[in-house]
């Protein structure tokens, strides 16, 4: 930024149309009728050329062409002045100082504070959030979207280059999360399904060697206190419809993935659940697990609800490493859920890890599933006649992939 932006003008009439060398906004453009508050580039241009010229009506930024209308036609000079203004836009933005930039951008963005850390290790933390407007209702099981500023500090090593693109630095780095829940409260008593505040259970990814995590390693530079957005909707089809109270219900999960089994999993012991319950996590280690302790109390209390962890990573896992899919396989789900993995009565849930689910892909002409090389719980789910969710049609296997 603080670089002149080249301008090439045309005035037709009252019309005149000004192509920058750089985009100021998406596709969907920005249009102003009166001076704006100038809280961007566009905004700021907005209100610049309202302010140096009153004859100015209408101005329309859409990606790197500014559209401005005059109440009487456009003469050279007002051609000039106008383009003076949009030349030097950024010359002028560059005088708001960082810090006050900052400010500014954290104002306009953020709607939520993070009230609660539980930081279970440096990398893994339950969250909790605040919005300043009222919770609107959602099912368990939804998500949605968290964001900070790339603006913001990262907590890892990575640093990122926004030399090619500088406006990306004021731009949010928005991603997904599924609701989690503590599930009791000190008294070990099932917890309000209606609270003030949203939990999230969320890991820190590292950088890999050709992608850089965006959100995380900034949100685990935040503390409690500080600012952030969250969603205002919640959303997702992976939830409790179709569950049945007699019904068999079976949670998979790795890592987080199991945050909305724990949302899922209060509401039907709160609906006093008569079927079975039973959740799997798989983990690395076994320091990876940040609701043991709930779970344990749960069991305790439910004799319908199983609580399983399975680590892959810890020394006693070397050469002797079970996934979901061998628990499936040899036959301790069943022997531990203490029932059959029967279609007509068991729901199955899974999320997290793509490599555990295997999600399939569908012949749209024969409607049949074709499963990935490496061998998902779906496919084996689908092998004993269970009916995997595709498109609006809902069957027993559903599943919530944190990523493609
Ligand atoms: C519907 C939905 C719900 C989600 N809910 C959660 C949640 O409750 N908790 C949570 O931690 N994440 C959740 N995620 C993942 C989340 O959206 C982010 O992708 C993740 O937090 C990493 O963000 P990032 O910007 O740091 O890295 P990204 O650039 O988004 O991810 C980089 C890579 O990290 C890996 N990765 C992403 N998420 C995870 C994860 N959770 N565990 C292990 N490896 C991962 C993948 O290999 C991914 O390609 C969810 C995703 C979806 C689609
Ligand atoms: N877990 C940690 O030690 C840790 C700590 C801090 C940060 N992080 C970061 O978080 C991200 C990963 O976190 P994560 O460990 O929660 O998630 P993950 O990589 O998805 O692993 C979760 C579990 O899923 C298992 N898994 C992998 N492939 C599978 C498959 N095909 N079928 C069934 N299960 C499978 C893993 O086993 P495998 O052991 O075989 O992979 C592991 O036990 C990384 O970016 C990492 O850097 C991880």
């Amino acid at each position: 930024m603080g670089q002149l932006i080249a301008v090439k003008a045309t005035g037709i009439g009252t019309s005149a149309v000004f192509d920058l060398d750089r985009s100021l906004t998406g596709q969907d453009g920005r249009s102003f009728t009166t001076a704006p508050e100038p809280t961007d580039p566009p905004s700021l241009l907005a209100s610049r050329l309202f302010e140096t010229d009153s004859g100015i009506s209408s101005v329309y930024v859409q990606s790197n062409v500014v559209t401005v209308t005059r109440s009487d036609p456009w003469t050279e000079e007002t051609l000039g002045q106008a383009s003076e203004v949009i030349t030097k836009l950024f010359v002028v933005y560059e005088e708001e100082t960082r810090e006050e930039r900052i400010t500014r951008l954290r104002d306009e963005n953020y709607n939520a504070t993070i009230t609660h850390i539980r930081e279970h290790n440096p990398e893994l933390w339950v969250l909790r959030i605040k919005p300043d407007e009222p919770i609107e209702p959602f099912k368990p099981g939804q998500y949605t979207t968290l964001g900070l500023g790339f603006w913001e500090p990262r907590a890892d090593e990575a640093r990122d280059d926004f030399s090619a693109n500088p406006e990306q630095e004021s731009k949010m780095a928005l991603r997904s999360y599924s609701v989690s829940s503590s599930m009791i409260d000190e008294d070990g008593e099932l917890l309000d399904p209606h609270p003030s505040e949203v939990e999230f259970y969320v890991v820190q990814v590292k950088p890999g060697a050709n992608e850089t995590p965006a959100l995380t390693p900034r949100l685990f530079s935040r503390g409690v206190g500080d600012r952030i957005y969250m969603g205002r909707k919640f959303t997702g089809r992976y939830t409790l419809d179709g569950v049945d109270p007699e019904d068999n219900c079976v949670f998979l999960s790795t890592g987080t993935g199991e945050a909305p089994h724990n949302q899922m999993i209060a509401e039907l012991l709160r609906n006093k659940h008569v079927g079975k319950i039973i959740s799997v996590v798989t983990v690395r280690y076994r320091d990876d697990l940040a609701y043991t302790e709930e779970h344990e109390v749960l069991t305790g209390r439910y004799p319908n609800y199983k609580y399983v962890t399975l680590t892959t990573r810890e020394p006693e896992n070397e050469g002797n490493k079970v996934y979901i899919q061998d628990y499936i396989e040899n036959g301790q789900l069943e022997e531990t859920l203490g029932a059959p993995l029967d279609p007509a009565n068991t729901h199955v849930f899974m999320c997290g890890n793509p490599a555990m689910i295997g999600p399939p892909k569908w012949d749209e002409d024969t409607g049949e599933p074709t499963f990935p090389g490496v061998r998902g719980v779906a496919e084996i789910m689908h092998e004993r006649g269970f009916n995997i969710d595709h498109r609006k049609e809902r069957g027993n296997v559903h599943y919530e992939e944190y990523w493609k």
